[in-house]
């Protein structure tokens, strides 16, 4: 069984339930207190022993590559003048262990995956999806991979969210549970309201297997006229073990303003430096509401 050395994030997309914030600045690059999620997810795929990390970017997102560059005039600046950069390591990649490939129109997460599958080759690889921040001791893609150890294939991380939101995301059929594992018998993008098999759904990690770029090759447009990667995962489903796998940690949502205020709130309330003055702050104005 071949380990899981490269990831995949893609980050070509427009951003739209965030604009007029992700007109210039990209959505993946918004911060949780003081450190971008993409960032979150970098570390996050490290600590899974990741080696290589491709990015697929998009035009006008230029500023997602200089953040994982050395900042030369600002470390120099910083050194200059006393200042400790060290808060600046883990930002720049190790060289040559990123790529960086553009996606040229936004045509759907199924195509942004696509667009890696040169440098994929024949070895499984991990996907992050940087908008779902999750937050946990080992990390959620650390939890996949030992997951991945044991079982090989493909390994979805799944999530029990209330029915009735299901319609917003990819939905897992489920078969056999054993703890956190759960055999996935289907997969289903954005089932109308009522329809969907399970409130079990695909929040934005992924350890596949090559053959689903052989899929994408030839994967139409799905649910809003995107290239879906769940329909292309689906067609994976009966030929390679397909597992979900719930993670013990927690998870933001942060593609949605609620999400992304929640995590900004529950990460500065658990912040050593600033946790005591925000839960102030946080009481006054929940006293004045
Ligand atoms: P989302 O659907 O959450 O991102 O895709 P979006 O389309 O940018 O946001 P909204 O819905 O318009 O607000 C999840 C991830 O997949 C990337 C996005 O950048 C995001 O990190 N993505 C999406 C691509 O790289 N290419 C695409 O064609 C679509």
């Amino acid at each position: 069984m071949k380990p899981i050395k490269k990831a995949v994030f893609p980050v070509a997309g427009m951003g739209t339930r965030f604009l007029p914030a992700t007109k210039v600045m990209p959505k993946e690059l918004f911060p949780i207190v003081d450190r971008p999620l993409l960032q979150y997810a970098v570390d996050e795929a490290l600590e899974a022993g990741i080696e290589q990390m491709i990015f697929i970017n998009g035009r006008g997102k230029g500023m997602i590559e200089d953040h994982f560059d050395l900042a030369y005039e600002l470390e120099r600046t910083m050194g200059d003048r006393g200042k400790d950069s060290s808060v600046l390591d883990g930002t720049r990649l190790t060289p040559g262990n990123s790529v960086f490939i553009r996606q040229q129109e936004p045509l759907g997460l199924g195509h942004a995956i696509w667009c890696a599958r040169d440098i994929i080759g024949d070895e499984p690889f991990a996907i992050f999806l940087p908008d779902e921040f999750m937050v946990g001791s080992p990390g959620c893609m650390r939890q996949m991979v030992d997951a991945y150890d044991e079982l090989g294939g493909n390994i979805v991380c799944a999530l029990e969210i209330p029915i009735e939101d299901t319609p917003s995301y990819g939905v897992i059929n489920p078969g056999y549970r054993k703890g956190p594992i759960t055999e996935v018998k289907g997969l289903v993008e954005k089932p109308a309201a009522g329809t969907a098999p399970s409130n079990l759904i695909l929040p934005g990690r992924y350890i596949l297997q090559p053959e689903v770029m052989r899929i994408l090759e030839t994967q139409e447009a799905g649910a809003g006229g995107e290239i879906q990667l769940t329909d292309a995962m689906a067609q994976m489903i009966g030929k390679q073990p397909f597992h979900g796998m719930t993670f013990d940690g927690r998870r933001y949502d942060c593609g949605s303003k609620v999400g992304y205020v929640e995590a900004n709130l529950a990460m500065a309330l658990a912040h050593p430096d600033i946790g005591d003055d925000i839960r102030t702050i946080a009481e006054k104005l929940l006293a004045n509401s």
